[in-house]
């Protein structure tokens, strides 16, 4: 099967934006995981550099259009790889082979008969690159750029789309997923229920000059928009290209809602002129908005991707922005969303269910590879595999990438459960239960083998660290194509592991918190209060004390202190406990299980920590030493259940 996935291209008059990246993202994730499944990919985006809009950006500077257009084409080029996107072709209006195809495509479509020269008057939005009809005006102004549109009486040449228009309907009408998400096919089925006006696509040289030239009147240049989007051809080498034969009929473009009308309108009515194939599939998104406040340079709150891989992480950003956008609908940026999702999604549910899988792999078999004893097989990690990859895959194909990582996170979920409940700590000290010991393991290392392989277009950096350290190649045939290595117990046994790297540590929350009172600073003492005597207290008393169940998310030790360890629970709000139970259990086994904590503590400081509750644990004497073993919750009970 082959694949060709497209960007809009991007203008020039602006740096690459949050915006820009998510839609890359999105078309390089896409490309990603049809490569998994198999197919040839062609993935291309680039810069649309004619028009007034570009024009007058260089004329600001003041410098000529093309040295403008090339400084700002390079920043989007350089931007891509920092965000591990990596298209295969990167195009420019401006490259030669683009205009020359433009001008052959107009004189094709003049031939045709489908272009005539005509006297009009309208309104022309400059944002907008086009002319608004009196409907499309809110308040008599462009709704998305808030300015009184110009009357512009002029001769031009004109495309005749509303001969295609009845073709257009039925062609949507047959292929109900060639615009999705659903609503915007709706909007374009409605907006096609009116008569269709012919587009124009010209601009007279006395008023523009920044475009290319008209074959048959050297009088025009070409409207910006029937220029850019024949790049979706140009880039693949039509008419006479093999790879416009081996491409075209799969072409999917990814675009956001402002730009749905030229692709789901004009666009198609060109082809239709040019007789050629539609695209399959057109995919359209929403806007992302920044602390719910539109996106834009006069508020000063344009967010740079650049930035936010210094800050958090190229995983972390795409990880993000696939999670927390339902495609289709707009979204919200924020720096604590970005680091909320971080601390939990993946330092907490992935960065530990690998760290304590592979810790324990170093530690109860060497850093091999166990073989698993089929005779105490167990098959609740493979289900949950294998009732994940079809979600998985189906929700890729349709950009649902929230719901597609809704799916493999809950077998992440699933995957730490089945550590607390298996205690593979406890399987160690029996020598009885070796075999089960090393399917347990067995079983995870599968598990985070095929977890590695579905992560792999989103998060590539991540999933090679974690193909590297159950000893795989990042690329091992492995974790190549989807349908085989969807197959459950394809790790070889007896590999062996590297040192493992920590997946995604933790971040601090930028905003600092509440400042709590620090009962005890670090090094001093409280000063010790006289108990008074006192025979019982009262049910109110008690009250007083917050005894809640509490999920232990992250442990790990506190540096130079074998008694202390640092946890991360929920209570269901998240926090950190220091707690005296390193030298009874150890960070891995810990993870996942439910504890009881006196919530309402004053906070303090235990090395250097801010510590925000107590883990009671019960004192237990054994041959003469003190054990300190924590009480058992089970479930229906979860994090934040109030103990009384
Ligand atoms: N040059 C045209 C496209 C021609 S395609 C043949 C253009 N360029 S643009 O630079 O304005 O890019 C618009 C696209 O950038 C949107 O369709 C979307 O892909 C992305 N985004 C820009 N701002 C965005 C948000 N705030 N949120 C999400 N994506 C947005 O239009």
């Amino acid at each position: 099967m082959t694949t060709y996935i497209t960007t809009p291209i991007y203008y020039v008059n602006a740096q690459p934006h949050l915006g820009h990246a998510y839609t890359t993202i999105v078309a390089d994730a896409y490309s990603r995981f049809r490569r998994l499944a198999g197919d040839t990919v062609r993935f291309q985006t680039g810069t649309d550099e004619h028009g007034d809009k570009i024009a007058e950006a260089a004329g600001r500077e003041d410098v000529a259009p093309k040295a403008y257009a090339d400084r700002i084409s390079a920043l989007f080029r350089q931007t891509w790889p920092l965000l591990d996107i990596a298209p295969d072709n990167f195009i420019r209006t401006t490259d030669p082979q683009h205009v020359a195809t433009v001008r052959l495509i107009l004189q094709l479509v003049y031939d045709q008969g489908d272009i005539y020269f005509d006297e009009y008057s309208g309104l022309y939005c400059r944002g907008c690159e086009r002319f608004l009809t009196e409907k499309e005006l809110v308040d008599g102004l462009c709704p998305d750029h808030q300015v009184p549109p110009q009357e512009i009486a002029e001769q031009n040449y004109f495309f005749r789309m509303s001969r295609y228009q009845d073709q257009l309907i039925r062609h949507i009408q047959d292929n109900p997923d060639f615009i999705s998400p659903e609503r915007y096919r709706n909007e374009v089925l409605s907006f096609l229920s009116e008569p269709l006006e012919d587009l124009c696509i010209s601009r007279p040289k006395s008023r523009l000059t920044w475009g290319i030239e008209l074959p048959f009147d050297a009088g025009f240049v070409t409207y910006v928009w029937f220029d850019a989007l024949i790049n979706y051809l140009t880039g693949i080498g039509y008419p006479d290209g093999a790879s416009f034969q081996q491409f075209w009929s799969v072409a999917e473009h990814v675009i956001a809602k402002d730009i749905l009308k030229p692709h789901a309108i004009y666009w198609p009515t060109m082809l239709m002129s040019m007789g050629l194939p539609l695209y399959r599939r057109l995919h359209v998104h929403g806007y992302w908005n920044v602390d719910d406040t539109k996106m834009s340079k006069s508020i000063g709150n344009v967010v740079r991707p650049a930035q936010l891989v210094e800050d958090f992480g190229v995983d972390t950003l795409r990880y993000f922005t696939l999670r927390e956008m339902s495609f289709g609908l707009d979204a919200s940026f924020s720096r604590d969303a970005i680091i909320a999702r971080k601390n939990s999604d993946l330092a907490n549910d992935i960065g530990n269910l690998f760290s304590r899988s592979v810790a324990m792999l170093q530690k109860y078999t060497g850093g091999r590879i166990p073989e698993p004893d089929l005779t105490a097989s167990d098959s609740s990690l493979q289900q949950a595999i294998e009732l994940m990859l079809p979600v998985y895959s189906e929700a890729m194909n349709t950009f649902q990438f929230h719901r597609a990582l809704q799916a493999v996170w809950e077998v992440i979920s699933h995957a730490n459960k089945y550590i607390v409940i298996n205690e593979p700590w406890t399987l160690a000290k029996d020598p009885g239960q070796v075999g089960r010991l090393h399917t347990v393991l067995y079983n995870l290392a599968d598990c985070l083998r095929l977890l590695a392989m579905v992560l792999r277009p989103i998060m590539p950096g991540a999933a090679a660290k974690m193909a590297n350290g159950l000893g795989l190649a990042a690329d091992h045939v492995l974790v190549a194509s989807l349908p085989e290595s969807g197959r459950w117990g394809l790790l070889p046994a007896g590999g062996h592991l590297p040192p493992a790297e920590p997946l995604f540590p933790r971040m601090e929350k930028e905003k600092p918190e509440t400042i709590v009172p620090v009962a005890k600073a670090e090094g001093k003492t409280a000063p010790t209060q006289v108990q008074p005597e006192i025979e019982g207290i009262t049910f109110e008393q008690f009250q007083q004390v917050d005894l809640r169940v509490a999920e232990i998310v992250a442990a790990e030790k506190v540096k130079k202190s074998a008694r202390l360890l640092k946890l991360t629970v929920r209570t269901p709000d998240e926090r950190t406990i220091v707690a005296g139970i390193g030298e009874h259990y150890s960070p891995e086994e810990l993870v996942g299980q439910l504890v009881l904590v006196v919530a309402n503590m004053k906070p303090a400081k235990l090395m250097g920590i801010p510590s925000q509750g107590m883990v009671l644990a019960a004192k237990a004497v054994v041959d003469g030493k003190e054990r300190l073993v924590l009480p058992t919750i089970g479930s229906p009970a979860s994090a934040g259940c109030k103990v009384a």
